[in-house]
C-alpha cells in the first residue's frame, strides 16, 4: 500500500473514508475547505469577520496503550507532523507508548480581603454540606457526569483569605463550570463572612493535579543513522537532555519542541491552548526545568514525559467547532483522560525526533523539503508548480530565497 504521505490530499481523504475514519459528510466538509459557518463563527467571538485557516494533518504510526491511532494535528510549522510520525514509527517497533493519567479536578480560588476572626477549619466543617449543595445546584448535570465539588480548604496570607475549591469537571475542560460554581459559592461565603471583602473568584491554571505521563522504551538500533550507530545516537540524545537540565537557554528550546506536538493536537481537538501553556509553564521551575527525561538502560533508550494537561473532550469550542468534532472522530472519540495520554505521547514523540535530529544530521536537513514547499507557496506557486520548484531548490539550495524562487517560477511559467 502506498505510504500515506505519498498520497495526494484527495487520495488520503478517500483512504480515510474507506478505513472508516471519515463519514461521507466528513469528506465533503474537508473537500470543501472545512470552514466555519458565519453563524457559528459569530456566536464564538465578538466582532467576527471571517475564519483564519491553518493546515490540519494526521500523524500516523502511533501505538498508544496497545491501540493504533491517527492523530489530528493543526500547525503552521512544516516539520512538526513529519517529526511526530517519524518518532512514532520507531517507537511502534518497540511496543509503543504507555500512558498513565491522573485527572483529579481543577482548583478554584475565592479570594477575600481582610482578617478571619473565626476558626477557618471549623467554619468549613460547618458549611461543607451547604457549599456542596450550592455547587450541585449551580451545575446539576455535572454530578450526573461524575463531577462536582470534591474538596475545600482555606488559606490565610497577610490580609487575604483564600478558599480553595477542588472541582471535578468530568469530561469537560471545565473553565465555565468552575467559574460559575466559584461565583455562586463566593456570593454565599460573603453573606456568611461580612467582616471580609470579596476580591475575586477564578479557576487556577496551575494544574499539577491533571497530570499525564507517557513512557517509551526504544531499542537503540531504531535510532541509528547512516553515519552513526544506534548506541552512539542514544548516548548523544541522553547527553543533550542532560545538557538541557543544566542550561536554561537550551531547556526552553527542548520544551518548545515538545510544545510543537502538544499544542498541535490540542488545537485540532478544540482545546484551550493557552490554558495548557499556562499549566505547563507553571509546572516547570529551576529544579524541574524539563518535561521529558531520557535514560539509557542497556540497549534501550527510555523516554518519559510528565506534563499537566488540563483539557476536555466535550464542551465549549470542542463541541461547537466542526473541525474539532471531526478530529475527535478520527481519534475514535477518546475520553478526556485518554486524550491527555495521547497528547503526552505526541509531545514525547516530538522530543525524540528533535533530539535525534539535533545530535546527528542537525535539524535543517529534515526541515528543508517542507520549508521549500512553503517558500514555493509564498512565491505564489500553484499546486502543480510546487514539485518542479522543490526539485530545483534541492539541486540549487543556495537559491532558497523568495526573490530567486519568484524568478524561477516566472521562468517555469514561460517554458510551459
Ligand atoms: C523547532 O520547532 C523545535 C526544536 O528546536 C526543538 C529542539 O531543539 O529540541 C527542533
Amino acid at each position: 500500500m502506498t505510504k500515506f504521505y505519498k498520497l495526494t490530499t484527495a487520495q488520503r481523504i478517500k483512504q480515510l473514508y474507506q478505513q472508516g475514519y471519515l463519514s461521507q459528510a466528513d469528506c465533503y466538509f474537508l473537500e470543501t475547505g472545512s470552514t466555519l459557518t458565519t453563524q457559528t463563527g459569530s456566536h464564538l467571538v465578538e466582532n467576527y469577520i471571517g475564519n483564519f485557516s491553518l493546515p490540519l494533518g494526521l500523524a500516523n504510526n502511533f501505538v498508544i496503550d496497545q491501540q493504533d491511532y491517527l492523530i489530528p494535528m493543526v500547525t503552521e510549522e512544516p516539520s512538526v507532523i513529519a517529526a511526530a510520525c517519524n518518532a512514532a514509527q520507531r517507537i511502534s517497533h518497540c511496543g509503543g507508548f504507555h500512558t498513565q493519567v491522573q485527572r483529579v479536578g481543577i482548583q478554584g480560588q475565592i479570594v477575600f480581603q481582610g482578617q478571619l476572626s473565626i476558626d477557618g477549619e471549623q467554619f468549613l466543617q460547618q458549611q461543607y454540606l451547604r457549599l456542596k449543595e450550592i455547587a450541585d445546584q449551580t451545575h446539576p448535570t455535572l454530578r450526573q457526569h461524575g463531577g462536582g465539588l470534591k474538596n475545600i480548604t482555606i488559606q490565610k496570607y497577610d490580609d487575604f483569605v483564600e478558599f480553595d475549591l477542588l472541582i471535578d469537571s468530568a469530561e469537560a475542560m471545565g473553565a465555565n463550570i468552575v467559574n460559575t460554581i466559584l461565583e455562586a459559592e463566593a456570593h454565599y461565603l460573603q453573606q456568611q463572612l461580612p467582616q471580609l471583602q470579596l476580591l475575586m473568584s477564578i479557576l487556577s491554571n496551575h494544574n499539577p493535579q491533571q497530570l499525564a505521563q507517557a513512557q517509551v522504551k526504544v531499542k537503540v538500533s531504531e535510532l541509528a543513522t547512516e553515519q552513526c550507530d544506534g548506541l552512539q545516537v542514544a548516548q548523544r540524545m541522553v547527553a543533550a537532555s542532560r545538557f538541557a537540565q543544566m542550561s536554561r537557554a537550551r531547556a526552553a528550546t527542548h520544551n518548545k519542541g515538545i510544545m510543537n506536538g502538544i499544542i498541535a493536537v490540542a488545537l485540532a481537538t478544540g482545546n484551550d491552548t493557552r490554558n495548557l501553556s499556562a499549566a505547563i509553564y507553571s509546572f516547570l521551575n529551576e529544579q524541574h526545568p524539563l518535561l521529558t527525561k531520557w535514560q539509557l538502560q542497556g540497549q534501550n533508550l527510555i523516554g518519559t514525559i510528565k506534563v499537566p494537561l488540563p483539557l476536555g473532550s466535550v464542551g465549549g469550542a470542542i463541541s461547537t467547532l466542526p473541525s474539532a468534532q471531526l478530529a475527535l472522530r478520527i481519534l475514535r472519540r477518546p475520553n478526556a483522560a485518554q486524550l491527555m495520554g495521547i497528547i503526552a505521547s505526541v509531545g514525547l514523540a516530538s522530543n525524540l525526533s528533535a533530539l535525534r535530529a539535533l545530535v546527528t544530521t542537525g535539524i535543517q536537513a529534515g526541515h528543508m523539503n517542507l520549508q521549500w514547499q512553503s517558500l514555493a507557496l509564498m512565491a505564489g506557486a500553484q499546486a502543480e508548480e510546487i514539485t518542479p520548484l522543490v526539485s530545483y531548490l534541492k539541486k540549487y539550495p543556495q537559491k532558497a530565497n523568495l526573490a530567486a524562487v519568484k524568478l524561477k517560477l516566472q521562468q517555469l511559467r514561460k517554458e510551459k
